[in-house]
């Protein structure tokens, strides 16, 4: 089976989240189940930068607005289709934002571009990789589906993966005649969405298939407030809709090879993780101190991750003894509200504004339990490193929370962490109460973190659904 992916980020090239993790570690995992992937991807600066032999396979004098080239290279083993279209991606900042954190006024046409090149790779563009399917990764992929449908004729299967649900892509209905869609797209039944266009909404309508990264979180969406905004769209299609769990890169979250982190460790190595500790303690300015339970926090700054309910534990943290180490970026308000709580209460908070993939690694290793309490969570990620790296999970009963993670109370011998609902401060603290107890008890931790340590949090098998996907998919679409 021969697949091309889209998405807008794959690590260890470009990454603002969870999506480059999967878009990177995907490809070589399906190899094991026979499928063949080439990750298509945008030209921003990094990418030119890391992309190594490229080759141009096609130049266009005009591509939406300028001079583009479509490039296929590699790196660290990805095989990559690069978009190269200056006026479009080379810019500072990250993806999909100004450096001062404000959207490009153009992403309508940036990401639209990248769909149009992955539907004509789709027709046949380059002979040599004619895919047998499109696999198209959130909003910024969305309208590839749509393009191969509105062209007509023979094409490949499509999937949109659904990797979060609030990030819907919408523009003004005047974009449609500037990015080459039929004006009778502009339909309820098509793109329109609230008087504009959704690129989210195109991948839902003319996908053959739609995937998000959990089974709980395909329930989620298909209701009213889950779907936000397309529940009833996803109760439609729920036949064609299905959730398969993330996995990570095990060789990357590997805590025996982790360069990284100050101590490696194993299973049969758990007091290492001590020496960790005291590192991440002297980085995070927190007082030196095994005793104090260390909770750490990796995450995105934004509403989804529930941060606002874990600033008002704060008291009842610091009242049990317990010690905070956050790692993150991204809402105004709650940076500042993290930092100035960790300024009023040195050595026992301590907040880290910013992106540090080393950090993170270090987080895992040192610290006792790793917080997620998400309002909403298609997969998460951070709480798969943990279990790996002996960090005992405590996360909010929702999406792929509830589906990685087993609760203490539901299942004592095969616990693996602590999980809360419903997502409120109150639930939270209670949980966090009871978690410092058990953390007191060695034995009934040492349990959590084996426990953990023993969970397959790898691609291999969830690789096999994707590639069972794919293959249900051309089979279905083999004419009689
Ligand atoms: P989301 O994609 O919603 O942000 P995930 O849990 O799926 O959430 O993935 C987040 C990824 O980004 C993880 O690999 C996590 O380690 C990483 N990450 C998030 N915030 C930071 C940060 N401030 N520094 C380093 N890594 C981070
Ligand atoms: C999104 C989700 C996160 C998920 C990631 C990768 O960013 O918020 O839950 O793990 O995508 O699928």
């Amino acid at each position: 089976v021969r697949v091309l992916a889209v998405a807008s980020e794959v690590y260890p090239i470009v990454k603002t989240g969870g999506l480059a993790d999967v878009a990177g570690a995907l490809p070589s995992a399906l190899k094991a189940h026979g499928v063949e992937m080439r990750t298509l991807m945008p030209g921003y600066p990094d990418v030119m930068r890391r992309v190594s032999g490229a080759e141009e396979i096609r130049h266009w004098p005009d591509y939406f607005g300028g001079p583009g080239r479509l490039l296929a290279g590699s790196h660290e083993g990805l095989d990559l289709f690069v978009l190269d279209v200056p006026h479009l991606y080379a810019r500072p900042g990250n993806p999909y934002v100004t450096p001062e954190g404000l959207d490009w006024p153009d992403n309508g046409v940036r990401f639209a571009a990248l769909s149009r090149v992955a539907a004509d790779i789709g027709h046949g563009l380059v002979p040599a990789f004619v895919p047998d399917v499109v696999h198209a990764h959130d909003w910024q992929a969305g309208l590839a589906p749509a393009y191969l449908h509105y062209d007509g004729g023979a094409r490949p299967g499509t999937v949109m993966t659904i990797h979060n649900m609030a990030y819907q892509g919408k523009f003004a209905s005047e974009l449609v005649g500037s990015i080459g869609l039929p004006w009778h797209s502009f339909n309820v039944n098509d793109l329109e969405y609230f008087g504009g266009i959704s690129f989210l909404k195109a991948g839902l309508q003319f996908a053959d298939r739609i995937t998000t990264v959990s089974p709980t979180y395909a329930q989620e969406i298909q209701t009213d407030e889950g779907g936000m905004g397309f529940g009833g769209l996803l109760r439609a299609r729920a036949d064609a809709l299905s959730g398969i769990l993330n996995g990570i890169d095990i060789e990357v979250w590997n805590p025996q090879t982790d360069p990284h982190i100050a101590y490696r460790f194993g299973a049969d190595e758990l007091t290492f993780r001590a020496a960790n500790k005291a590192v991440l303690q002297q980085q995070f300015n927190l007082d030196s101190s095994d005793e104090a339970p260390l909770l750490g926090v990796i995450s995105r700054l934004s509403w989804q991750k529930g941060l606002d309910l874990l600033l008002e534990t704060i008291p009842m943290i610091l009242e049990q003894g317990m010690q905070l180490a956050l790692l993150g970026s991204g809402d105004r308000d709650l940076q500042d509200r993290y930092q100035a709580a960790a300024r009023a209460n040195p050595g026992r908070i301590g907040v880290l504004i910013g992106y540090d993939e080393i950090l993170a690694h270090l987080i895992q290793a040192g610290s006792d339990a790793l917080i997620v309490p998400s309002r909403f969570e298609p997969c998460g990620l951070t709480q798969l490193c943990a279990l790996r790296y002996g960090a005992v999970p405590i996360v909010s009963r929702v999406g792929g929370l509830e589906d990685t993670i087993v609760d203490i109370g539901e299942a004592d011998r095969d616990a693996t962490g602590f999980k809360f609902g419903p997502v409120s401060a109150d639930a939270l603290a209670w949980t966090l109460r009871k978690a410092n107890t058990t953390f007191h008890n060695k034995s009934a931790w040492r349990r959590l973190q084996l426990n953990g340590l023993a969970t397959d949090v790898s691609w291999r098998n969830r690789a096999g659904d994707y590639a069972t996907l794919y293959r249900n998919l051309m089979a279905a679409r083999r004419p009689a």
